[in-house]
């Protein structure tokens, strides 16, 4: 192997970089000259920008997550531009969308969705992309996260489907037919004892749910109904060892329970509902 390769895989390994040459790929490529993919095996040095390949390593080296450093995430059938002010949208996430799929068969139905927190615009602009004639607004309420959200609806040519508002859900005053969200849901216990990956390069304003991670359900419970369709239906992404609490706060709500879903590793992740 190559010198150049293997003392910066060393270096990745030392740091406790968990998948040290998929990374080292993709901070190479990431900086080459030309259109032409590198490949470890028969790598080059002139294939490279050198400074820009040593700023980015040392990023990665303090633990920096390979999106934030690329701001390139993916999410179910789009690549996303992210950044230090959004959470990189998560693979348990796409299990929303495929819930709104089994609910509504139709993709051409026109109705109206709401995506509340919508981060990088990952659920919004998956799901405009599924049903072409859904007419989609999403909120935040974090200023920064709404110019993320805008730069990846115009890339994707979405801004005549998608509308964005710096609100939260309560200040909303329309009905939806869908309404989506995956809130912020850790405790403060959890807040602390996050990865340093998570801690120093995700927004925490996209992360703590409360004390006790539950405030985002407590008011969804409360007001969500308001806000749906007398056929409408809400589905939300919740903590892995959320779901007992969770069923307890949302039976004092005008929401009818359907079904939970589960991630990959087999854990509650999302909850469906329809207006009582
Ligand atoms: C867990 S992130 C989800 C981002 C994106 N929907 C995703 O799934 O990848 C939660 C988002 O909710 C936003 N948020 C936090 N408090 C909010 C509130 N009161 N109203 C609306 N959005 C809020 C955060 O700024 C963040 O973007």
């Amino acid at each position: 192997m190559n010198d150049f390769i293997s003392s910066n895989l060393k270096k990745l390994k030392n740091n406790n970089i968990p998948n040290p040459e998929i990374d080292l790929r993709i901070l190479l490529n990431y900086s080459r000259n030309s259109k032409n993919e590198i490949i470890l095996s028969n790598f080059n040095i002139n294939q490279i920008n050198i400074d820009k390949f040593y700023s980015i390593l040392n990023r990665r080296i303090l633990h920096e997550p390979i999106s934030k450093i690329i701001n390139t995430k993916s999410f179910w059938k789009d690549n996303f531009y992210v950044n230090k002010f959004v959470l990189d949208p998560r693979p348990e996430t796409e299990c929303i969308i495929e819930e709104a799929l089994k609910i509504y068969n139709n993709k051409k139905n026109h109705f109206k969705i709401l995506d509340i927190g919508t981060g990088s615009g990952a659920l919004a602009i998956s799901l405009a992309r599924e049903f072409e004639n859904a007419e989609i607004l999403a909120v935040d309420i974090s200023e920064d996260a709404i110019k993320v959200a805008n730069k990846n609806i115009r890339e994707k040519k979405l801004d005549k489907q998608i509308r964005v508002k710096k609100s939260t859900f309560e200040n909303i005053d329309d009905e939806f037919d869908l309404i989506v969200s995956n809130p912020p849901y850790l405790t403060i216990t959890e807040m602390k004892n996050v990865s340093d990956e998570i801690r120093k390069f995700e927004p925490e304003i996209a992360l703590y749910g409360g004390d006790d991670g539950l405030d985002f359900y407590r008011e969804f419970a409360l007001k969500i109904d308001t806000k749906l369709t007398n056929t409408g239906y809400f589905i939300c992404e919740i903590g892995a060892s959320q779901f007992d609490k969770c069923m307890e706060i949302f039976n004092e709500s005008g929401l009818k329970f359907i079904k939970k879903s589960q991630d990959l590793q087999k854990k509650d992740r999302i909850m469906s509902f329809s207006k009582l």
